[in-house]
């Protein structure tokens, strides 16, 4: 068979490692994601079973599941593999051996998910920083039991915060002047954009050029990240499901990606008496056309308004052209720090499927001066969803601005 396969040379040792921990961190667009499904694919045709997991389901099929697909095709093997797409399972026509898909969300699935032929044999879970430390167990239970191959657990991440977890149970022996470690049970591997030969030139450019420090120590150089002066600390994370049906409240924002930025889409209810906002969906996806916009739009916010980044009015005449009731963001100055003082004044509860608010909530921090004071400017980055989530409760913003001028 001929495999057309272009893999980073760091990550060539990795192929054949038994630990049953093994982690892959460091920067963005390092090629560690696009490394795993190499491998991942290589495997299966092997003979072994893969489970892909993400915390949330829902980021499965724009995330790790399109990637697979897109490794398989990219490698030639497209005519080995069965892909069903609506049930994200893909088959080894030679073998029978699979690569299922699962979020952590869906417990019942996790805990019965099986492969055709065998038993489950390794456990990719991509973005772990995302999941809590008993959901690791839960995984490391699914690996139990005889196998001809070995088994473990991939993690692949960006190192947030150096209070992690995952810091605290794997990096104890970690030196941060190496790019690796090993014993018996462990594998870790540290890399950055310059272990990625097929990087794009944009790619190098953002990266080499990131003027936030937190984000330049974790996103380019790859290191555990602390954060300073983060703006909010006013959420939660909770299962809204059962109460999503009663919100009548209603508010939705989007932001428009461009480049590799993504599309944010993002569904609120608030209840003004509590002083509580409710994040219950949001839509988050990079290289999407206007059709697609507007399919999503749709199904997210039916004939609700819609307010949008005014800075793309084509993309807001499309969408109101094809019955999305999107409206442009009036903005302004100092609309961002007035957002965000409104935003303060509220509990933020953030439904577990909003998993992409959360990672951007987390994060979102103001920049710095060259002595590390915090300055009245929050960095501009990550932050698509919660600028979505300003524009949405725009119109409650100003009604406090109009509101206190007439007290005046
Ligand atoms: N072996 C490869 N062949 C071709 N392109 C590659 C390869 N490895 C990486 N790339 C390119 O580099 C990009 C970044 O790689 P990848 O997504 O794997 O990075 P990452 O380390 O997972 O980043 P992040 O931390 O942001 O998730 C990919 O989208 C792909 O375009
Ligand atoms: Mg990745």
């Amino acid at each position: 068979m001929n495999i057309n396969v272009a893999i980073n040379k760091t990550y060539i040792p990795y192929l054949n490692k038994s630990q049953q921990t093994q982690i892959f961190f460091g920067g963005s667009a390092s090629g560690k994601s696009f490394f795993i499904c190499q491998k991942i694919v290589l495997d299966c045709i092997q003979g072994v079973n893969w489970m892909c997991c993400r915390n949330v389901a829902k980021t499965m099929r724009n995330s790790v599941y399109n990637q697979v697909v897109k490794t398989i095709y990219e490698m030639g093997l497209n005519n080995y593999f069965k892909i069903n797409k609506s049930d994200m399972v893909i088959t080894c026509l030679l073998n029978g051996c699979q690569i299922l898909f699962t979020g952590l969300d869906d417990v019942e699935k996790v805990k019965s998910i099986t492969p055709a032929k065998g038993v489950l044999e390794r456990i990719f879970v991509e973005e772990a920083t995302e999941i809590k430390e008993d959901a690791y167990m839960q995984l490391t239970k699914r690996l139990r039991g005889i196998s001809a191959n070995n088994k473990y657990i991939v993690m692949a991440f960006n190192p947030i915060l150096k209070s992690h977890w995952i810091y605290k149970r794997f990096f104890g022996k970690w030196e941060d002047n190496k790019d690796s470690y090993e014993d018996r049970d462990l594998c870790i591997l540290k890399t950055t954009y310059k272990d990625n030969d097929m990087l794009t030139d944009e790619d190098k450019y953002r990266l080499e050029n990131e003027t936030d420090p937190y984000y330049y120590n974790v996103y380019s150089l790859g290191n555990w990240g602390a954060l300073g002066h983060i703006i909010f600390k006013n959420w939660k994370v909770e299962n809204l499901s059962e109460m999503i049906p009663s919100f009548d409240n209603i508010y939705c924002g989007m932001d428009f990606g461009y480049s590799s930025d993504p599309n944010a889409l993002i569904k609120i209810h608030i209840d003004k008496k509590q002083k509580r906002i409710y994040v219950f969906d949001e839509w988050y996806q990079a290289g999407m056309t206007d059709d697609e916009l507007v399919r999503v739009s749709k199904e997210m916010f039916g004939q609700s308004y819609v307010t949008c980044d005014s800075a793309d009015p084509k993309t807001i005449d499309y969408l109101a052209l094809h019955n999305v009731n999107a409206i442009p963001a009036v903005k302004g100055a100092d609309s961002i720090n007035r957002g965000i003082r409104w935003l303060q004044g509220y509990e933020i509860i953030i439904h577990t499927e909003c998993q992409n608010f959360k990672n951007e909530i987390e994060q979102y921090h103001w920049q710095e001066d060259k002595y590390g004071n915090a300055m009245a400017k929050a960095a501009d980055e990550n932050n698509h969803l919660i600028d979505a989530l300003r524009y949405a409760t725009e119109q409650l913003q100003m009604e406090v601005k109009i509101m206190a001028a007439k007290r005046l």
